[in-house]
C-alpha cells in the first residue's frame, strides 16, 4: 500500500501588522468588541505590490526546505485560494514559475476557507493512487483585497497570509483519512458575488456575510465532519493529540473543541495573531505548532475547514 505523509511545513505572514486599535481609527469598532467577539488581536496585510503567489512562494520555500525537497523534484502543485493573482493563469502556475519548478502539473482549488483541506484530500488521493510522490499543497490568500473597509461587520475579521505543506509518498499512513462536503444552497450567507463582464466588474466585488448564520452552521458542521472523519479512521476524539479547526473565531474554535470533548489546551489557536486568513489558516496554524515544538512526529492532528460555498471538510493526519 502507498500512503501520504507530511514531510515539511511552512508559513508566511506579510510584515505589515494592523492592530484592532488602528482599525478602530478607520471604522466604527473597538479593540474590546473585536477581542471579545472573535479573539482577534491583529491581522497582517499584504503590501500593495504583493500578490497571492508572493505569499504562497514564501510559505512554499520554507515547506520545501523543511522537507528537504527541491522545487524541481515536485510532481504536482495545488494552491487553495479565493483571492488569486488573476482570473487566469492559476496562482499555482504563477507559483510554479516563481519556484523554478518546471513541467509538473499545477492547479488552483476554490473552496474558500475549506480550500486547504480540500487540496490536501486531493493530493493524498493522487499519492495513494500512485500517480505522484511529492506534492506541494498551499493555502494562500490576500483577503484584504476583497474586503469592504467601511463594513465593520466583516473588515475586522480577516487578514492575509499563506501556509504550505509538502506531502510525500510513504509506506505508513500520515493522512489517516479525510472527508469533504459542500452545500451550495447556503451560498448566500458568505460570498463575494461580483464578477467581470464586458471589461467591467459587475455586481458586488466585496465579501458579504451573515455572521450569525455562518457561526451557527460552522459550529454544527465542524462537529459533524470531525466525528465522521474519526469514525472513518476508527478513532475516538480522546485519541487526538491536536485539533486545528479553521482559524476564524476563537468562539467557534472553543465551541468545536467543547462539543467534541477535547480539552481546551489541545486546540491550536493562531487566529489571535493573524485573524481569518481563509484557505491559509489551517496550514498556518499547523506550521506554527510544528515549529514551536507542540506538534511532534507521531502526533495525531485533526485539521478542519469550513467556509463559503458552503464547504467543509476534515483530515486526520499522523504527523
Ligand atoms: O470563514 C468563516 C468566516 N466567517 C466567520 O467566521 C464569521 C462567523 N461569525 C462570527 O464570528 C460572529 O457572528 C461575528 C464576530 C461576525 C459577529 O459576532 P456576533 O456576536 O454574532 O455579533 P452580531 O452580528 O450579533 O452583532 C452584535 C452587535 C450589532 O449591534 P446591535 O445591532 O446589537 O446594536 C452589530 O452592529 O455588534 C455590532 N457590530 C460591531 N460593533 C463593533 C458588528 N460588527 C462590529 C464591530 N465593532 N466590528
Amino acid at each position: 500500500m502507498i500512503y501520504s505523509r507530511i514531510a515539511g511545513t511552512g508559513s508566511y505572514l506579510p510584515a505589515n501588522v494592523v492592530t484592532n486599535d488602528e482599525l478602530a481609527r478607520r471604522v466604527d469598532t473597538s479593540d474590546e468588541w473585536i477581542r471579545t467577539r472573535t479573539g482577534i488581536l491583529q491581522r497582517h496585510l499584504a503590501d500593495p505590490d504583493q500578490v497571492c503567489s508572493d505569499l504562497a512562494h514564501h510559505a512554499s520555500t520554507l515547506a520545501l526546505d523543511a522537507a528537504g525537497i527541491a522545487a524541481t523534484d515536485l510532481d504536482l502543485i495545488i494552491v487553495a485560494t479565493s483571492t488569486p493573482d488573476f482570473i487566469f493563469p492559476s496562482t499555482a502556475c504563477v507559483l510554479q514559475a516563481k519556484l523554478g519548478a518546471k513541467r509538473c502539473p499545477a492547479f488552483d482549488v476554490q473552496a474558500v476557507c475549506s480550500g486547504f483541506v480540500y487540496a490536501l484530500d486531493i493530493a493524498d488521493k493522487y499519492i495513494r493512487g500512485g500517480a505522484y510522490q511529492r506534492v506541494l499543497v498551499v493555502g494562500a490568500e490576500v483577503f484584504s483585497r476583497i474586503l469592504d473597509w467601511q463594513d465593520r461587520g466583516t473588515c475586522v475579521l480577516f487578514g492575509d497570509g499563506a501556509g504550505a505543506v509538502v506531502l510525500v509518498a510513504a509506506e505508513k499512513p500520515g493522512v489517516l483519512g479525510s472527508v469533504l462536503h459542500a452545500d451550495g444552497s447556503h451560498s448566500g450567507i458568505l460570498s463575494t458575488p461580483g464578477h467581470v463582464r464586458d471589461g467591467k466588474v459587475t455586481g458586488d466585488p466585496f465579501l458579504r456575510m451573515d455572521g450569525q448564520a455562518v457561526f451557527k452552521l460552522a459550529v454544527r458542521v465542524l462537529d459533524e465532519v470531525a466525528r465522521e472523519t474519526l469514525a472513518l479512521c476508527k478513532m475516538e476524539p480522546a485519541e487526538i493529540d491536536w485539533l486545528i479547526p479553521h482559524q476564524a473565531n476563537v468562539r467557534i474554535l472553543d465551541a468545536t473543541a467543547k462539543r467534541l470533548g477535547i480539552p481546551a489546551g489541545k486546540t491550536i489557536i493562531t487566529v489571535d495573531r493573524h485573524a481569518n486568513t481563509s484557505a491559509a489558516s489551517v496550514p498556518l496554524a499547523l506550521d506554527v505548532a510544528v515549529r514551536d515544538g507542540r506538534i511532534k512526529r507521531g502526533h495525531k492532528v485533526l485539521l478542519e475547514g469550513v467556509g463559503g460555498g458552503f464547504t467543509w471538510g476534515a483530515a486526520l493526519v499522523e504527523f
